[in-house]
């Protein structure tokens, strides 16, 4: 459609883009972030000079693209980008045109006749090239602090700069595909990984918790933290869209004592957020039952407490739920039908008692309430499984059998 269009005028529109965005640049506010950025990549060793420009020259004849010999007037034989056409591929043939290339504007990137840069190119760098009209992006390199290396790197390593078939000029669906044609292991660990995070199959897959190009979150992350990310869809929307977990945004809510990573706003702590081989997509094992034969190995747990608290059968130290020095986490969970850690605690908030000690324990379908009962050295508790026993760290309780 540009072939209609007189070639001066666009010119003219192109120049008055050139001139916006060059005062666009001028007004950014300065830099916050100190980074090498903008490393010339493009310059060529010695100069490029267009094939028929240096042939021209020789021949004192520019009629392959002027109407003039003397090529004085500068006066073009054909329009943009049809005089390039006559001897070059076309670059507007595929279903997503890039802005400039569209309008013919070939010269807003290219030199016509010789340049000091790889493919003719008007900057030495390809992201000074993209950002001289982008210059939003250009605050954007100079402004975040987590850049995902090929954005720093060249704008080109995902986008074509003339024509492609993906929206944005992509080299391949953004989504997911662009982002494998890289990151090539994650292909084979999602085909594989037992228990694939759901969120790989909403609409914006990759997107949907990554920004491709960088944000001040390490990893490139759309929010400030892992756990404000995984909020934004386990909340009430996620239940209203029929899945069986439980709403973790109201169960934080509800229970304001949050275990500690939570507190930090880390859930990727204990969860891996793309998928893995564990319950419930932990990065360590966890049982998945009430009773499991004690083995340090299934806890993750221990990524982050002593071990000791769960395996010295006689402490002073280990853990402060004993009776004079009989460890009660011992007796507890280390044996053959060992209870699991999830019998008094849970792992992401409570309300009713301290150290993180469940309201309700789960067994079964029937949660028992374990009517805990704090002391200044020990407690006591009356669940089902036993009539109210407790435990007192300096002068040992006799519970009855
Ligand atoms: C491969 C095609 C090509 C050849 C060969 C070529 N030119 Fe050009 N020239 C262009 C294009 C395209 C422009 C328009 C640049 C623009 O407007 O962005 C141009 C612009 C010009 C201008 C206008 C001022 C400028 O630099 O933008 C002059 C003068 C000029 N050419 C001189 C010459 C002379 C002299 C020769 C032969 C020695 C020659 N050109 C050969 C493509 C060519
Ligand atoms: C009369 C034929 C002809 C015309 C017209 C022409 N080119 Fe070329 N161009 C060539 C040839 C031949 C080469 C060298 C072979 C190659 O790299 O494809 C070349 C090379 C190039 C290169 C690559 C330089 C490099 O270092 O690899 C660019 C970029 C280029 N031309 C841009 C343009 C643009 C932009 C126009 C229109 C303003 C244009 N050409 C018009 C024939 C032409
Ligand atoms: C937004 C900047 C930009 C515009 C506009 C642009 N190019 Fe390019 N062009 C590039 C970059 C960057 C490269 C080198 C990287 C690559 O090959 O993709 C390149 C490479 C080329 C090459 C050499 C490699 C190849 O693909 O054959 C030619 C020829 C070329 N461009 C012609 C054109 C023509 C003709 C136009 C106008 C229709 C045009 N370009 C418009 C940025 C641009
Ligand atoms: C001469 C100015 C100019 C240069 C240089 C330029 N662009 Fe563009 N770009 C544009 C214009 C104009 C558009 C169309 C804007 C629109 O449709 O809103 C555009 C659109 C885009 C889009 C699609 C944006 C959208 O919202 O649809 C992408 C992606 C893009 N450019 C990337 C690049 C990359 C990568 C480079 C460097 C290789 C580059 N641009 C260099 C002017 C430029
Ligand atoms: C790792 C691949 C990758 C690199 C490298 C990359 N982009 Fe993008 N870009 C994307 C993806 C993916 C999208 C689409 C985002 C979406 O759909 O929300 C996009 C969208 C865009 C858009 C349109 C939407 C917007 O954010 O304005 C522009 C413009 C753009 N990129 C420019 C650039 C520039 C300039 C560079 C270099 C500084 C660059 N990109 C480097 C992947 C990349
Ligand atoms: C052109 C290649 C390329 C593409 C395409 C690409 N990446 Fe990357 N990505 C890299 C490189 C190189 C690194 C840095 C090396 C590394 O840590 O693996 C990186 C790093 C990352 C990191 C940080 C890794 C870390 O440990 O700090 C994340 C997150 C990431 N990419 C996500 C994505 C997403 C999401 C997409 C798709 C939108 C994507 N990447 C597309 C090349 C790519
Ligand atoms: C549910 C949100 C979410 C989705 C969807 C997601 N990621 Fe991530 N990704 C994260 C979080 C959070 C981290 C940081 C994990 C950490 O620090 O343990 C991360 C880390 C990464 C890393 C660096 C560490 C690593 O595992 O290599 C890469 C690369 C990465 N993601 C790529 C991708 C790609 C590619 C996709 C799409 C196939 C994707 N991510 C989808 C949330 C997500
Ligand atoms: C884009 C939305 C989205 C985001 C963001 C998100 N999730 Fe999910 N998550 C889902 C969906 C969808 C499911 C599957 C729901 C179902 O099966 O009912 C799921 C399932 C889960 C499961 C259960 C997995 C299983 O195999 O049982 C866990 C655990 C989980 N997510 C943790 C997280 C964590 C941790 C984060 C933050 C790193 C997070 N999610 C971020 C959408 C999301
Ligand atoms: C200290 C480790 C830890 C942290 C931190 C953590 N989780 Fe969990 N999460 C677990 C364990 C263990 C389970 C399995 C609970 C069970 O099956 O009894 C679980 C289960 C889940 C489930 C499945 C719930 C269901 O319906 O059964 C989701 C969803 C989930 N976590 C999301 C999150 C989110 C979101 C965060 C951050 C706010 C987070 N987790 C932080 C350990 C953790
Ligand atoms: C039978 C119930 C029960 C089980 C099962 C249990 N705990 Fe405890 N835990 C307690 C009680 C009661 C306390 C509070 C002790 C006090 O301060 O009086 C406690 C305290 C803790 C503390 C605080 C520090 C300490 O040791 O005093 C941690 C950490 C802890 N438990 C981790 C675990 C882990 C990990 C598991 C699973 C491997 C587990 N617990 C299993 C009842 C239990
Ligand atoms: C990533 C590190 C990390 C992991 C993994 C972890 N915790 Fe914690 N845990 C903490 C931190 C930090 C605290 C202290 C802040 C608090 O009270 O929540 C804590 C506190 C506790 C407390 C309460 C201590 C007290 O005296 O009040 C219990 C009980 C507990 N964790 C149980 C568990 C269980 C059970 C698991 C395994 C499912 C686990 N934790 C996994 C970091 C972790």
């Amino acid at each position: 459609m540009f072939k209609m269009v007189n070639p001066l005028r666009i010119r003219f529109v192109i120049g008055i883009l050139f001139a916006a965005v060059m005062a666009m640049a001028e007004t950014q506010p300065a830099p916050t972030v100190e980074k090498p950025f903008f490393e010339p990549n493009l310059k060529s060793p010695t100069k490029v000079v267009h094939p028929y420009y240096k042939m021209a020259k020789e021949k004192k004849d520019c009629t392959s693209c002027h109407t003039e010999k003397d090529g004085k007037s500068g006066t073009l034989k054909m329009e943009m980008p049809n005089l390039c056409y006559q001897c070059h591929e076309a670059k507007d043939t595929k279903k997503f045109i890039h802005g400039p290339v569209g309008a013919g504007a070939c010269t807003t990137c290219h030199e016509p006749h010789e340049s000091d840069n790889v493919k003719l190119l008007r900057y030495s760098n390809m992201n000074q090239l993209c950002t001289s009209c982008h210059a939003d992006k250009g605050h954007f390199l100079k402004n975040t602090k987590y850049i995902h290396p090929p954005v720093q790197a060249q704008c080109i390593s995902c986008h074509d700069a003339h024509t492609e078939n993906f929206k944005f000029q992509l080299k391949a669906d953004a989504k997911m595909d662009l982002c494998l044609m890289c990151h090539a292991d994650k292909k084979g660990y999602l085909a594989t990984v037992t228990h694939k995070h759901g969120a790989m199959d909403r609409p914006r897959k990759c997107l949907e918790c990554h920004n491709p190009h960088g944000t001040d979150t390490p990893k490139f992350l759309i929010k400030d933290n892992s756990k404000d990310l995984c909020l934004s869809c386990h909340n009430d929307k996620m239940a209203a869209e029929g899945s069986k977990l439980i709403n973790i945004s109201q169960q934080l809510k509800d229970n304001p004592d949050h275990h500690g990573p939570i507190l930090w706003g880390d859930c990727v702590a204990c969860h891996n957020s793309h998928g893995s081989d564990n319950l419930r997509m932990l990065k360590k094992p966890f049982p998945d039952t009430f009773y499991s034969k004690f083995d340090q190995k299934n806890y993750i747990c221990f990524e982050c407490h002593e071990p000791g608290k769960i395996l010295d059968e006689i402490t002073k130290t280990a853990t402060n739920f004993r009776n004079g020095e009989k460890n009660m986490h011992f007796v507890h969970v280390n044996k053959d039908k060992g209870r699991t850690c999830r019998a008094c605690h849970d792992f992401h908030g409570t309300k009713e008692y301290p150290h993180h000690l469940r309201k309700t324990t789960v067994f079964g379908a029937i949660n028992f309430p374990i009517r805990y009962i704090e002391t200044p050295t020990g407690g006591s508790c009356a669940p089902a499984c036993h009539a109210r026993r407790g435990y007192d760290r300096e002068k040992p309780v006799e519970n009855l059998k």
